[in-house]
């Protein structure tokens, strides 16, 4: 068993789990955190992207326990009560999902990018949004409208 103590979503928690378990695990079946999905087994999807130490990683390739002492944010730590993050916003005005699964993913990808670009003082185009896609997979929509979403998010952040 390994001591897990970290903050998720601004939260101290701290549990005894498997060694082997996966953050994703931690997060949806120790605390019920059920917004970062897991849609594949060969770490392909990009579905279960979460920041650690506002960095982002696929929780579904990270042990539970290489998280000790780190900071989680996970898509319900996002919003501000009532207000959603301007990333979240942005899907929703342009329809930048369809059946949902990838999308927690494809926001936490997103916001990642566009602090990494802003750090670097780099651009960040059409080109550099879907080159920088490539570790998120979605089956539903094409991609056009998650681009237009996070071009937008980018403006507002
Ligand atoms: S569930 Fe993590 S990459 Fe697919
Ligand atoms: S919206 Fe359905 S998988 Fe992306």
């Amino acid at each position: 068993m390994a001591e897990v103590t970290i903050k998720v979503n601004g939260a101290p928690v701290s549990r005894d789990v498997p060694d082997a378990m996966l953050l994703v695990e931690f997060l949806r079946e120790e605390l019920r955190l059920t917004g970062t999905h897991v849609g594949c087994d060969t770490s392909q999807c990009g579905a279960c992207v979460v920041h650690l130490d506002g960095r982002a990683v696929k929780s579904c390739t990270t042990l539970a326990a290489q998280a000790y002492g780190a900071e989680v944010t996970t898509i319900e730590g996002l919003a501000a009560g009532e207000e959603l993050h301007p990333m979240q916003r942005a899907f929703h005005e342009n329809h930048g999902l369809q059946c949902g699964f990838c999308t927690p993913g494809m926001i936490m990808t997103g916001i990642d990018m566009v602090r990494r670009y802003r750090a670097a003082g780099q651009e960040l185009d059409e080109a550099a949004i879907r080159h920088e896609l490539e570790g998120n997979l979605c089956r539903c929509t094409g991609y056009h409208n998650i681009v237009k979403s996070i071009r937008q998010a980018a403006g507002e952040m």
